[in-house]
C-alpha cells in the first residue's frame, strides 16, 4: 500500500516537472514570437510592400523590441530541458553550457535597436533599421537556435 502511494507519489511529481518545464519552454517561444511579430510582421512587411509604410506602427515595433529584447537573458535562465510541442525550431543545449557566451549576443541586438529608435522616417530607412536589427538577431540563432522540422 505504502509502496503504491510512494510510486503514485513519485509518477505526479514527474508529470509535474515535465508541464513545468513545458512551460517555460513555451514562455521563452512567445518571447521570441512576440519579437518576431515587431520585426517580420511589422517591420519586414513593411519593407517587403505587404502593407503600407505606417510610422505609428513603425514607432511602437521599435518599442516593444526594446522592452522585450533586454529580456532574454533572464527568460532563457532555465534549461527546460525539452522543446515546444510541435515547434519548428528549438534551443540547442549550448545555451546553458555556455550561456554567458549566449547572454553576450544580446547587447548589441539592444544596441541596433537604440541606434535606430527615432530615426526611420521612410522605407528607405526602415530597410536599413531592419537589415541591422536582423543580423543581430541572426548571430544569436546561428548558434543557439535549432531548427527541429
Ligand atoms: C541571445 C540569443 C537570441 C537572440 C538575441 C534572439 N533570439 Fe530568437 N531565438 C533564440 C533561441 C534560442 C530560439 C529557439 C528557441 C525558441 O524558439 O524559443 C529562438 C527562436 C526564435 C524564433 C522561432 C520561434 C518559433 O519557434 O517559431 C523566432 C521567430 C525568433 N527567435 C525571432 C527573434 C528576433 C526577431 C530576434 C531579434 C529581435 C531574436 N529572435 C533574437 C535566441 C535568440
Amino acid at each position: 500500500m505504502l509502496r503504491t502511494i510512494v510510486v503514485a507519489g513519485t509518477i505526479l511529481l514527474c508529470i509535474g516537472a515535465v508541464m513545468a518545464q513545458q512551460e517555460i519552454a513555451v514562455q521563452q517561444d512567445n518571447l521570441m514570437r512576440g519579437q518576431a511579430k515587431s520585426l517580420y510582421d511589422v517591420m519586414l512587411k513593411m519593407v517587403k510592400g505587404d502593407i503600407p509604410y505606417n510610422q505609428a506602427a513603425v514607432d511602437n515595433a521599435i518599442k516593444q523590441l526594446e522592452e522585450s529584447v533586454p529580456k532574454i537573458a533572464t527568460v532563457f535562465a532555465t534549461n527546460p530541458k525539452q522543446d515546444v510541442v510541435n515547434a519548428t525550431y528549438g534551443s540547442s543545449q549550448k545555451i546553458w553550457q555556455n550561456k554567458a557566451d549566449f547572454d553576450s549576443k544580446i547587447p548589441p541586438v539592444v544596441k541596433a535597436i537604440a541606434d535606430v529608435k527615432g530615426k526611420i522616417k521612410d522605407k528607405a530607412g526602415l530597410r536599413v533599421a531592419y537589415n541591422s536589427i536582423n543580423d543581430r538577431c541572426n548571430d544569436c540563432h546561428e548558434t543557439y537556435r535549432v531548427k527541429l522540422k
